[in-house]
């Protein structure tokens, strides 16, 4: 082997030696160590046949001394790399992040490297723009804020466009009476007599609401009015679930102000709304439901009494057992 020849082999032996290294290096997960492959090498190093005819190209160590024949170092020994570090067993590994402690941080399979991986949050609450001009979730929205005033709501309300029955209203129909009343009602949507007064249940249906209030010895002057919406729905059609969703957590913010021991809700419309079931009024009248510890009874509207006395008897006994709840309970201190 001449010379040149043994150079040559020293070279692809180096070669090897370092491209063996960059893989063991790279399945420790060192980067940047493109190009340094046997194959690489190989591409990059100079053919035999142009070594011969460029050999300016080779390593000054290594180029031919024409003066003094000196003898190449004798080829290194093959490198032997460290053994790859002993898998941890199961027991001694940095304890996996499990679902339940991490549910949003869930940890790769076992293998190098370990990486966190967040997964994709579950939807957030639909959020709604308040007039303060930030975003809200739907939810906090209906608790509303601490503090807050039946006022606060008002102005809240506002000159409100929020859903399409802004359209056709002559007024705004809020809540009326007192915050601190046990006793509230709650209706559907206002009337033409509503919409044209600005006040809740002043019509026919808002005249016998007044006999059923003083039936169980209270006055209007008593109690807290109000509706889901607060804008008349064309016709008097039942206002779209978008419509109610959109007006409703004003409804919810004054519950939640006002508290009263009972909210009495008049009708099919109202008492789904308020109570997010797909039961009917039919099955659920006169037995006391749970909107956020309050005490709910649903009756029937009292414009379906209009169309039907027969029904004033179910109203009766169902507005007899809110007042003995009232009766029971007016001693107790408010929680
Ligand atoms: N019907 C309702 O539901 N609300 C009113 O205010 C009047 C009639």
């Amino acid at each position: 082997m001449n010379d040149e020849s043994q150079a040559r082999e020293t070279l692809k032996s180096l070669a090897e030696d370092v491209a063996e290294a960059a893989s063991y290096l790279r399945e420790l997960g060192v980067e940047g160590l493109e190009g340094l492959s046997a194959e690489a090498f190989a591409q990059t190093a100079p053919a035999r046949d142009e070594t011969r005819k460029a050999p300016a190209q080779m390593p000054p160590a290594l180029k031919r001394n024409a003066s003094a024949e000196r003898p190449l170092p004798p080829p290194p020994p093959p490198r032997t790399l460290p053994p790859p570090p002993p898998q941890t067993s199961q027991a001694a590994r940095p304890q996996a992040i499990t679902d339940a402690e991490s549910p949003d941080i869930p940890y790769q399979a076992d293998h190098m490297p370990k990486r966190p991986v967040r997964k994709p949050s579950p939807d957030p609450p639909a959020p709604r723009e308040t007039l303060f001009g930030d975003i809200t979730p739907q939810d906090e929205l209906s608790l509303g804020r601490p503090g807050e005033t039946f006022e606060d709501i008002r102005a809240d309300v506002g000159e409100c466009v929020r859903c399409p029955l802004h359209q056709g209203r002559t007024n705004i129909v809020h809540t009326e009476g007192q915050a601190a009343a046990r006793l509230m009602f709650v209706g559907e949507a206002p009337g033409a007599d509503e919409d044209a007064s600005g006040r809740p249940f002043v019509g026919r249906a808002g005249q016998l609401l007044n006999k059923i209030i003083e039936a169980i010895g209270l006055k209007r002057d008593d109690v807290l009015i109000g509706n889901v919406n607060r804008c008349r729905p064309p016709g008097n059609r039942t206002p779209t679930t978008d419509e109610a969703h959109t007006c409703k957590p004003f409804l919810l913010r004054e519950i939640n102000i006002a508290r009263p021991d009972v909210i009495v809700v008049l009708g099919n419309t109202a008492m789904k709304n308020l109570l997010d079931t797909k039961e009917g009024i039919t099955r659920l009248r006169g037995q006391f439901q749970d909107y956020r510890g309050i005490k709910v009874m649903p009756t029937f509207h009292p414009a379906y009494l209009l169309r039907d006395p027969s029904k004033k008897r179910e109203v009766w006994d169902d507005m007899k057992k809110v007042r003995d709840y009232l009766n029971e309970t007016k001693d107790r201190k408010p929680e």
